[in-house]
C-alpha cells in the first residue's frame, strides 16, 4: 500500500481489506474493513500498532516508502493486542529490532501469551500517565481497559494534537479514502453505529467514563486515528465522534422495534407479520428479520436503537429453533439496555416456545409485555388478532415510554 502522510511526519501505513466480511470471527463487515498503523518520523522512527498478519508484507512496503526506501523503527507502540491489529509484531520485531516496545499492564500480559518467544523483546509496561520523548514529541499513553479488550490504550501526541485511539471511534469501512469529511455522513454514520452496536456496546459503562477521563484531561485533539476504518479530521469532526460516542453509550431507545423470528411452516412468519401490523398501527417503525435471511450482527445492528425487541420462535424439539438460540446468545453477550420485549410463536405438541423465549428476554433485562402469544399449528382469525393487540400494546408502551 502507499502511505498517506496525515501530518507532517505521521503517516497511515495501515492496509485495506477489501473482501473482509466475517469481521473478529463473528460480526458482518458488509463493507469490508481497514486495519490502521501509523509511523511517526522523529528522532525515534515509532509505529504505532500492525496489521493483520496475511498483509505483513504490505506494512513492511509502506513503512520502507514512508521512510524514503530504508525502512527504520526504533519504538514500537501497541495500543492493542487483538491479532488484526498485533498480527505483524514478530516480524517487526524480527526484521527490525525496535530498542523499545511500549504496552499497557495489561498489554504485557497479552503480548506474552500470544507471542510465547518474546522473552527477550526489550517491552516497556506504559500505565496511564505514563509518557515517552521520541524527539521533538512526546507521547502521552492512556489505558482504555475493556474498550473493548483489557489491554486497550489511547496514545496521545500533544505536539500534534493526534490520539491513536484503537477501537473506540472505529468503523468498517473499506475505501481508498482515508477520511471521514471525505464520505457520506449518514453511511459512516451508520457504520460507526454497526461497528458499536456488534463490538463496543457491552462497555457502554466504560465508554462514559473514559470520555469524562478524556473531557477532564482536557486533551487538545484534532485528530482521531481509530485502528478500523476512517480518520477523523478537524476539531468539528473530532467533537462529532466523541458525541456519536456518549449517545451509543447512554441507548436511549427510539421509536423503533425489531421483530426476530424463526419459521418451520410459516405460522410463526404469519404471526410476526400481525405483529408487525400492531406496532405499525401505533406508529412505531419497524424491522421485521428472519433470521434465516438475517445474520446475527445485522438483527444486533437494528436492536442497538430500537425500543422493543420481540422474538418468534416454533417450539422444536422441546426447545426452539436453533438460529434464533444463536441470535439471542449473542444479543445476551452484547448486554442491550433499554428495551421493551415480548415473545410468541407456535407450537404442534409440547409448547414450551414462549417459556424458554420469555426467560431468554427477562434474562436481558427487557420489560416484558404480556400475554405472550402462542397458537397450535396455525394461527386462524383469532390468533392473528391476539398478536395484532401484543403489537398495539408493544407499541403502546414504547410510546408511554418515550414520553415518560
Ligand atoms: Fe480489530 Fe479489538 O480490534
Amino acid at each position: 500500500m502507499k502511505p498517506v502522510e496525515i501530518k507532517k511526519d505521521i503517516f497511515w501505513v495501515g492496509t485495506v481489506d477489501w473482501d473482509s466480511r466475517d469481521f473478529h470471527g463473528y460480526s458482518l463487515s458488509p463493507r469490508g474493513t481497514t486495519y490502521n498503523a501509523f509511523l511517526v518520523l522523529d528522532e525515534k522512527v515509532t509505529l504505532f500498532d500492525t496489521v493483520k498478519s496475511n498483509f505483513n508484507e504490505e506494512l513492511i512496503c509502506s513503512i520502507a516508502q514512508a521512510c524514503g526506501g530504508t525502512p527504520r523503527i526504533d519504538y514500537l507502540v501497541v495500543n492493542h493486542l487483538e491479532p488484526d491489529h498485533a498480527g505483524c509484531l514478530d516480524c517487526i520485531v524480527e526484521r527490525f529490532h525496535p530498542e523499545k516496545i511500549f504496552c499497557s499492564p495489561m498489554g504485557e500480559k497479552a503480548l506474552r501469551s500470544y507471542y510465547h518467544n518474546s522473552q527477550d523483546w526489550p517491552i516497556e509496561i506504559v500505565p496511564t500517565g505514563a509518557s515517552i520523548s521520541i524527539g521533538k514529541r512526546t507521547v502521552q499513553f492512556i489505558e482504555t481497559r475493556m474498550l473493548h479488550w483489557p489491554d486497550n490504550m489511547v496514545s496521545y501526541i500533544p505536539e500534534d494534537k493526534i490520539a491513536f485511539c484503537s477501537d473506540a471511534f472505529g468503523q468498517n469501512w473499506a475505501s481508498t479514502e482515508r477520511f471521514c469529511d471525505e464520505v457520506d455522513r449518514a453511511a459512516l454514520h451508520s457504520a460507526m453505529a454497526d461497528y458499536y452496536a456488534n463490538i463496543v456496546l457491552p462497555y457502554s459503562a466504560v465508554v462514559l467514563k473514559t470520555l469524562d477521563a478524556l473531557a477532564g484531561m482536557n486533551l487538545d485533539i484534532d485528530m482521531l486515528c481509530p485502528d478500523h476504518g476512517l480518520i477523523w479530521r478537524g476539531r468539528d469532526d473530532v467533537a462529532y465522534a466523541l458525541n456519536c460516542y456518549r449517545e451509543f453509550a447512554l441507548q436511549k431507545p427510539k421509536k423503533k422495534a425489531v421483530i426476530v423470528y424463526d419459521t418451520m411452516w410459516h405460522s410463526t412468519e404469519k404471526m410476526a407479520r400481525a405483529i408487525c401490523d400492531g406496532l405499525t398501527e401505533e406508529g412505531i417503525s419497524v424491522r421485521l428479520m428472519s433470521v434465516k435471511h438475517n445474520h446475527h450482527s445485522a438483527v444486533m445492528r437494528e436492536v442497538f436503537d430500537a425500543g422493543a425487541v420481540l422474538v418468534g420462535s416454533p417450539t422444536h424439539n422441546n426447545g426452539i429453533l436453533p438460529l434464533v438460540a444463536d441470535v439471542l446468545t449473542y444479543m445476551k453477550g452484547l448486554r442491550p439496555q433499554n428495551k421493551i420485549g415480548a415473545a410468541f410463536g407456535s407450537f404442534g405438541w409440547s409448547g414450551e416456545c414462549v417459556k424458554i423465549l420469555t426467560e431468554h428476554l427477562t434474562g436481558m433485562g427487557m420489560e416484558m409485555v404480556e400475554p405472550a402469544v402462542k397458537v397450535k399449528n396455525k394461527p386462524g382469525h383469532d390468533t392473528f388478532q391476539a398478536c395484532f393487540e401484543l403489537g398495539k400494546k408493544v407499541g403502546q408502551a414504547l410510546n408511554a415510554k418515550l414520553q415518560a
